[in-house]
């Protein structure tokens, strides 16, 4: 017996794994409390992640938001470069001189990940590296009751140097002073995209979202300067089109003078992720909305699916099971203390959070499983594959652990190899589409 098959054997006998009248896996992910039986090679890079995460300030209120505004962060990213600036680079490293290029040799083009929670702008700069701008993806409105009000409104306004802008006698706040103003006055923000897409739901949906990419991506470097945009694969659990959003957004950017093309945003994190494996793997985004999936061979991503269960699902679940708002979970579920693999027992939201985490996963795989046993697509890969795994739901310590249960419980069609997190799990996939978008 095979060391996949005894773990099976196990898992049936913990009641984890059982087999239904037709023969299918049926994995309870409420069981999954096994250790760990292989880990990721790349324990380095996930003690990084988790190190840079306990190093967050402490919050000093409930209400304090979630996550830090960054709206500029330098993060040090694995880049092509043209080999005689690699030299350069080197060059002056051995001379202890600053590297900067000439503006004419910086790469162009700009890579924006537009997502449910943050959009993610990325572009090389002069230090031959990719810088990344971020914003939170929401905003709320707030009416004036009379003349004199909406002049306190904007000078308040004016006075904390919150983006927001005019329209139809309201103001609407954007980004992370919306998500902070919200908090202060206990009400939710609104956000322009649910799922992946533009809200439908949402009136102010586009010219919200607008605003956002104007203010992420500024004015094009040169004139049709190449941008390329994330944009989900069609899921298939859920009933919505994303061609109509990608086009929306596809020539709103054009109108700012960019040359804008859209890009699945697994394949994009495989881009940033797998170039060394030759581009041959396994892609998952795990985001807000949406969990983005692609399989690679050689680079051409044979198959590519959404589904529409992630973090925003895990706050909502966990919000119902713990009588909470979701925002309150999402604060606890992005809090450095929280650990999916030994939420403290104390704590009902942790555990409500890590049992929901482990539903999320096995709901992924399975259907991840599914899709590729019934793609005529899917090519017979001579060796395992690498499985790697970014986005903000991929944080929490404990995550790649979690995942390692849930895929040792489901039938999995391809031979994993590894599980790797990308080191720069909330940048990733801005960072693929950069190195795509500044390729000549
Ligand atoms: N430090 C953290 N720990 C745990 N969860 C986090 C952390 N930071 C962000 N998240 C969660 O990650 C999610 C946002 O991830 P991300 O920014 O990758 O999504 P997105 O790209 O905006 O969404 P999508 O790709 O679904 O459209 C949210 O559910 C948020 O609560
Ligand atoms: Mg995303």
């Amino acid at each position: 017996m095979d060391e996949r098959e005894k773990r099976l054997k196990e898992l049936e006998a913990k009641g984890v794994v059982a087999t239904d009248e037709n023969g299918i896996r049926v994995v309870d992910a409420s069981l999954l409390q096994d250790p760990v039986r292989f880990r990721s090679q790349d324990n380095d890079e996930r003690r990084k992640v988790g190190k840079e995460r306990t190093k967050r300030k402490p919050r000093t209120s409930p209400l304090k938001p979630a996550a830090e505004e960054s709206p500029e962060e330098e993060v040090e990213q694995k880049v092509l470069r043209p080999s005689e600036i690699k030299k350069r680079e080197q060059l002056n490293k051995q001379f202890k001189k600053e590297f900067t290029m000439a503006e004419e040799d910086v790469p162009k083009g700009v890579g924006l990940d537009v997502g449910t929670s943050f959009l993610v702008a990325g572009r090389f700069e002069d230090d031959g590296k990719i810088h990344f701008s971020k914003m939170r993806d929401c905003f709320i409105q707030l009416e004036p009751k009379t003349a004199i009000n909406a002049k306190f409104i904007k000078k308040g306004l004016d006075d904390r140097k919150a983006p927001y802008i005019e329209k139809d006698g309201s103001f609407y706040v954007l980004g992370e002073d919306a998500f902070v103003m919200a908090n202060e006055r206990h009400i939710v923000t609104r956000r322009p995209m649910h799922r992946g897409v533009l809200s439908p739901a949402e009136k102010e949906a586009f010219p919200i979202l607008q605003e956002l990419i104007k203010r992420i991506v500024g004015e094009p470097r040169v004139k049709g300067e190449q941008l390329i945009f994330s944009s989900p694969a069609k899921p298939i659990d859920a009933e919505f089109d994303q061609l109509f959003h990608q086009d929306m957004i596809r020539s709103f950017i054009n109108s700012l003078g960019f040359d804008a093309h859209p890009m699945n945003e697994a394949e994009a994190l495989a881009y940033s992720e797998l170039l060394e494996e030759g581009l041959t793997g396994v892609a998952i985004s795990c985001g807000a909305g949406m969990m983005n999936v692609a399989v690679l061979s050689a680079g051409d991503p044979v198959v590519t699916f959404s589904t529409s269960r992630s973090g925003d699902w895990v706050d909502q679940q966990a919000a119902i099971a713990t009588n909470m708002t979701p925002s309150i979970v999402q604060q606890e579920k992005e809090d450095p203390d929280l650990d999916l693999m030994d939420p403290d027992p104390g704590n009902q939201v942790q555990a409500a959070i890590a049992v929901y985490y482990g539903n999320l996963l096995v709901y992924t795989l399975e259907n991840i499983a599914h899709d590729l046993r019934s793609s005529p697509q899917l090519p017979k890969f001579k060796d395992p594959i690498p499985l790697v795994v970014a986005g903000g739901t991929s944080l929490p310590k404990g995550f790649i652990a979690k995942f390692e249960q849930a895929l040792n419980a489901v039938d999995m069609p391809v031979e994993i190899s590894e599980i790797r997190h990308a080191p720069d799990a909330l940048h990733a996939v801005s960072n693929g589409l950069t190195l795509a978008a500044s390729m000549e």
